[in-house]
């Protein structure tokens, strides 16, 4: 059994997404063991809370400084001790000691077809307005492992989202979430915890015959 932490800072429908996999057996071998947010107003708490999973908070706003935060978020997760950690939608930086302590054991949904759209400032409502902004035609979401870079570690995988004449941003998210975001992180979720990826000289490999 796959034990997962999931980390969210505001609506959750990520979050909703894979409670709903594991509920309706798309995603297998999965628990969900607690899910940490930096917002205590976080919507996606009251999801865990109606599902009976221990929501915890944890915000740069308690501790005295950011290194302190650091650790007090690096060492939450250890007690927790997740076989995985997924960011669904967490605006904060994950501290390198924690990315050290779970080396190819963090996951990340991300709003746009990386390397486009990402990086420091990309987040949000924000991604989608600067696709809008520079015309593309297709964008998409993308899961990835988690390294000390911003949006940088090893491709998970991907899913296109084409963008229409009329796109606001919110109409936008709202189709890249539908179309890619809720399909994608569930199945990443089971793809990891039922053995069918693997890393292969830094890159992710699926096994033959496990589409
Ligand atoms: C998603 O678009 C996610 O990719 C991005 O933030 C949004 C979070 O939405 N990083 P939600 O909290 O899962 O509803």
């Amino acid at each position: 059994m796959l034990k997962i932490v999931v980390c969210v800072s505001g609506g959750g429908t990520n979050l909703q997404a894979i409670l709903d996999g594991i509920d309706t057996g798309r995603v297998t071998n999965t628990e969900v063991l607690a899910v940490v947010s930096n917002n205590a107003g976080a919507r996606a708490l009251q999801r865990a809370k109606e599902h009976g999973i221990p929501g915890i908070c944890i915000s740069p706003k308690d501790y005295e400084s950011r290194d302190a935060f650091n650790q007090g978020f690096t060492d939450e997760l250890c007690r927790l001790a997740p076989d995985l950690v997924v960011l669904a939608g967490f605006l904060v930086k994950i501290p390198d000691q924690a990315v050290a302590a779970f080396s190819n054991r963090i996951v990340n949904i991300h709003p746009s077809l990386i390397p486009s759209f990402c990086g420091v400032g990309y987040y949000g409502l924000k991604v989608h307005e600067k696709v809008l902004e520079r015309g593309v035609k297709v964008t998409g979401a993308t899961v990835h492992f988690v390294n000390e870079g911003m949006d940088e570690g090893p491709i998970i995988a991907q899913k296109a989202v084409m963008v229409e004449d009329e796109d606001t941003p919110e109409i936008l998210q709202k189709r890249v979430m539908e179309q890619a975001e809720w399909i994608l992180l569930p199945k990443a979720i089971d793809d990891i915890a039922n053995g069918r990826i693997s890393m292969v000289d830094d890159k992710v490999r699926r096994k033959a015959g496990t589409e």
